[in-house]
């Protein structure tokens, strides 16, 4: 097993009913901007019972932040901040309505706040951050990640800070019941992709890690289908809830190596084609696995094993298989596959995403440093 160094401060208040209990970690006194995005939230409840938490403590709502959030709406927030003198963040919402408020949070204080992403400049403070969750997939209620668009120069790009922490996030699967199938659908594969990328690299001797991403990736794989037919299930949201949730808070990726590959492709083919995070994930992972099959076989027969029920003993072929049989339960959730299923022409898209991972300076990729330009579009014609 590697060293490792694992902080996770966010405190998570989880169950049905569980917002009512907010109030009492935001300071009485705060100063409160109200984020969320294009209206869902009216809708399913979580609006009204997070306003109901705030009590009497002065709030200012800021609606309209985009799926895929965009850098010029928290721009504007930001400047709501100022002129309203707000201290606190209050993201109601799924992951982009989260990744909007960590942005917010660390621009704040900063006189560029593009360098952030761009420059990667050092955050050094931001003002804090309650969640209420209203779509599992991202783990941005509980992880130091976020991750900003700016359309107008065809960019998707990340940062990561403790700074950025939620200091609460209240996950309470009832606000979920109003998801529609393709955002329920995009949560469980997003989930399963943030396992396999600090699952599928090599061994390090870590079974308790690998354990534990084993376990989300069975609950994932038992749940999914149960939800997809009875959208009220409230047993297999909540456990569909805690799976997201530990996918991607830093547990499972303690002293194992990571790959971010499938990830750092699929944001430059949402940023593209606009096409949702996870249907690119979707497209990228299974390729990526073939094209990296020699440096992962270990651990994809591994999963095969313990994941997929794949018993034939040749390693190459129970590593095909396998391959084969993740792209089946992504094609059985209702997820497609293909760029082709978007309308989008294979060669031209390999060009455009490899181009711009250089322009991004985002190569190479892989747990070995071994994904050039050239890699890219071979991951993409497959
Ligand atoms: O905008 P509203 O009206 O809220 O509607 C949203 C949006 O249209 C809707 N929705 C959310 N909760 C709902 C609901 N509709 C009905 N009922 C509910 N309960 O769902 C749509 C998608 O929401 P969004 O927040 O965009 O989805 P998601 O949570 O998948 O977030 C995607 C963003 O997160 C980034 C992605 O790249 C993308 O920008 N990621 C962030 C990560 C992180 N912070 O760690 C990691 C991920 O890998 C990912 O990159
Ligand atoms: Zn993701």
């Amino acid at each position: 097993m590697e060293s490792f160094v694992y902080y996770n401060p966010t405190r998570i208040l989880f169950g049905r009913g569980m917002t009512s209990k907010l109030g009492a970690y935001i300071p009485a006194k705060a100063r409160v901007l109200v984020l969320y995005g294009g209206g869902s939230v009216m809708k399913n409840g979580a609006y009204t019972a997070a306003k109901a938490a705030l009590g009497k403590r002065k709030s200012v709502d800021f609606g309209g932040i985009e799926p895929n959030p965009e850098y010029e709406t928290c721009m504007k927030a930001i400047e709501l901040m100022k002129k309203q003198k707000l201290d606190f963040i209050l993201a109601i919402g799924g992951g982009s309505v989260i990744d909007a408020a960590k942005f917010i949070a660390a621009g704040f204080f900063m006189k560029s706040p593009w360098n952030i992403l761009e420059k990667g400049a050092k955050i050094q403070k931001a003002l804090p951050i309650a969640c209420v969750l209203t779509l599992s997939a991202t783990g941005s209620e509980s992880n130091i990640n976020s991750v900003i668009s700016r359309r107008k120069r065809t960019m998707k790009l990340a940062f990561a800070s403790e700074k950025v922490y939620p200091v609460v996030s209240v996950l309470d699967p009832a606000f979920q019941a109003t998801l529609p199938l393709r955002q329920t659908i995009n949560g469980i594969v997003d989930s399963f992709v943030h396992v396999l990328e600090q699952y599928l690299t090599y061994p390090v001797n870590s079974p308790l890690q690998d354990g534990f991403a084993e376990a989300i990736l069975n609950t994932l794989k038992l749940e999914a289908p149960k939800i997809l037919k009875r959208p009220n299930d409230a047993d297999a949201r909540a456990n569909i809830m805690l799976s997201s949730t530990l996918a991607l808070n830093g547990l499972i990726a303690c002293g194992v190596p990571q790959d971010w590959s499938t990830h750092a492709i699929g944001h430059e083919l949402t940023a593209i084609y606009g096409i949702d995070h996870a249907q690119s994930l979707a497209i990228v992972a299974p390729k990526l696995l073939e094209v990296e099959c020699a440096y992962k076989r270990n651990k994809i027969v591994q999963m095969g094993k313990n994941v997929f029920g794949v018993c034939t003993k040749d390693k190459r072929l129970a590593a095909k298989e396998t391959i084969a049989k993740l792209k089946k339960f992504f094609v059985d959730v209702g997820i497609k596959v293909e760029l082709s299923d978007y309308g989008i022409d294979k060669k031209q898209a390999a060009k455009a995403v490899s181009e711009n991972l250089v322009r991004i300076k985002h190569l190479p990729l892989g747990e070995h440093r071994d994904i050039d330009a050239k890699k890219v579009e071979k991951i993409l014609l497959k």
